[in-house]
């Protein structure tokens, strides 16, 4: 049995549906849950699916991630953009990475222009909405296919 596919969400997210929604769509993190586990399972992989606010939390899933998960799915929200210490414990986990953004954040702000995570990621998911999380999750697979 392999193991899961961890998707990890930082913050703010977990006001999807009411943050932004000409940004980031109507479907609220909760629907977006449902969709990676329906998917995931079709794809034969069980999901570890977590938001938190919290940067230290956000670091210590990841080191969990290095022995618990085949591969991981991460939108790291604004950490993305600020957090040396998140992309130093991704360099630790061993399966595929893939960056995970409901928006595209090349069309946005500049200091949206560069993430520390894509240093450490596999690629890059941006601009698909809610659907990035499915586009992401069967990259994913796709590698651990290879
Ligand atoms: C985001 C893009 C980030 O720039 C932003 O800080 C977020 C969400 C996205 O999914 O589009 O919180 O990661």
């Amino acid at each position: 049995m392999s193991l899961p596919i961890f998707v990890l969400n930082g913050p703010n997210l977990n006001l999807l549906g009411v943050r932004e929604p000409h940004i980031y769509g109507s479907t609220t993190l909760a629907d977006i849950e449902a969709s990676c586990r329906a998917l995931a399972g079709e794809l034969g992989y069980d999901l570890v699916f977590r938001q938190t606010n919290h940067e230290g939390e956000l670091i210590e899933w990841v080191q969990e991630a290095r022995t618990a998960a085949s591969a991981l799915v991460i939108n790291p929200a604004g950490y993305g953009h600020t957090s040396v210490a998140l992309l130093d414990a991704l360099k630790n986990v061993p399966g595929p990475i893939v960056e995970c953004h409901l928006s595209n954040p090349a069309q946005r702000e500049s200091f949206r222009h560069h993430t520390y995570v894509s240093l450490a990621a596999t690629g890059v998911v941006a601009g698909f909405g809610a659907d990035s999380y499915a586009v992401a999750i069967r990259a994913a697979v796709a590698v651990l296919r290879r």
